[in-house]
């Protein structure tokens, strides 16, 4: 499936960018990502516990020898080819999906990267867009290899994840945090990432589930984070913390404990900053926690502090929305479910659940009865395996 999509991409350049002359094309990929846990928490300064998963977006570049850029997406075909020159790196509406990767061009040229001739590019995804699995972040990061590989950047993969990251914040003007890029930029195969987002310090986790596998469930409500009350919710967060600050000393909320938030709660006159700062510190807590519990081989103990995790962010943090509840809800009261949560920003996009493999079918035929009962659409479901962080890809994928 994958390749042939692969060849199609290549169809696709040639025929975009009718170069008949056989051209020095390089593919490069970055992932998608899920968060099993540790949800606003980076922003927080706190704990995240994401992976990076298999699918993602597919980038196939070559360079050119004047100033030009043309950058087409086989997503968003009707929206034909972006042209621009390596001297107008303005964000521009009109350029779309576009300046996700435009953007990542002007950061690493402002982090004083030499890059001095233009580029072809046709970009492949095959995470769904606006569905709370990066497909933002991804681009960008499959740019920013495309970027180093092309280029010869000086960029370590943590600076990368930071000027994706920046593109977010200046550029698109959502001031969300380091997780997504970070997680797409250092994903490891079969593996979680618990990531202190204050530090960045970081270690990586074997995800064993045995017999189990994590299921994706997509609400297909989409949203896109600049659009949603996403800054809201990150105001909020800094209003708890200088209103907690006039007594406790602390750079973020991630610095404190439940028992250490319980004694300044009462500086938090507004109930809705009290409930999000509780939030985000009890959201710190159960991610570090779920470490250990992975640690001691014990996934239902990780899954009950998934659901717990959902809890929070519908009662405390709200941003889980009828279509996410109902998902995690009808997870909940399946047999052979140990845990499920909505994951990524929420408002829409999707949620997770550790699942029984033998019981996975019956699993989704059940939850997807009840959401189109109350939703009178239908979710869709994946199941995803951990995969590795941005690259460039091998010859053979593509053969
Ligand atoms: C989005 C942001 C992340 C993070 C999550 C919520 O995915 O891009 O930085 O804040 O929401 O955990």
């Amino acid at each position: 499936m994958i390749n042939q999509k692969l060849q199609a991409l290549k169809q696709t350049f040639d025929q975009q960018f009718q170069s008949e002359k056989k051209r020095d094309k390089r593919l490069f990929f970055a992932p998608g990502r899920v968060n099993l846990i540790g949800e606003h928490t980076d922003y927080n300064g706190g704990f995240v516990f994401p992976c990076a998963i298999t699918n993602g977006t597919y980038a196939l570049a070559a360079k050119r020898n004047d100033n030009q850029i043309r950058m087409y997406s086989m997503n968003f075909a009707a929206a034909g080819v972006k042209k621009f020159s390596l001297q107008q790196l303005d964000y521009n509406q009109e350029d779309d999906w576009a300046n996700y990767p435009k953007g990542m061009l002007a950061k690493c040229i402002q982090a004083g990267q030499e890059i001095t001739s233009g580029f072809d590019v046709v970009f492949y995804g095959n995470i769904p867009n606006g569905a709370g699995l990066s497909s933002s972040a991804s681009i960008e990061l499959a740019t920013g290899a495309m970027l180093q590989g092309l280029y010869e950047l000086t960029v370590d993969r943590v600076k990368m994840a930071k000027l994706g990251q920046l593109v977010e914040n200046e550029f698109i003007g959502v001031n969300s945090g380091i997780m997504d890029q970070f997680a797409i930029s250092m994903g490891k195969k079969n593996h979680g990432i618990l990531l202190d987002c204050h530090s960045l310090e970081y270690e990586y986790a074997p995800l064993n589930f045995k017999d189990y596998s994590l299921l994706i469930m997509n609400s297909n409500k989409e949203r896109t984070l600049a659009s949603s009350k996403y800054n809201e919710r990150r105001e909020e967060c800094e209003t708890a913390l200088r209103l907690i600050q006039q007594e406790k000393q602390v750079e973020a909320l991630g610095e404190l404990s439940a028992e250490a938030f319980e004694q300044v709660e009462y500086l938090l006159k507004e109930e809705a900053v009290r409930k999000r700062a509780r939030h985000a510190v009890t959201e710190n807590e159960r991610t570090k926690e779920s470490l250990r519990q992975l640690k001691a081989g014990n996934l239902e103990g990780f899954g009950k502090l998934m659901n717990e995790s959902h809890m929070s962010l519908r009662d405390d943090y709200e941003v889980t929305g009828q279509e996410l509840d109902t998902l995690a809800e009808a997870a909940w009261e399946q047999d052979g479910v140990i845990g499920a949560r909505m994951t990524g920003a929420g408002f829409g996009g999707c949620a997770i659940a550790i699942v029984e493999k033998d019981k996975t079918e019956q699993v989704k035929q059940a939850i997807q009865k009840i959401y189109k009962a109350r939703l009178g659409y239908e979710a869709s479901f994946y199941e995803a395996a951990a995969g590795d962080g941005a690259k460039e890809c091998t010859e053979e994928v593509m053969t």
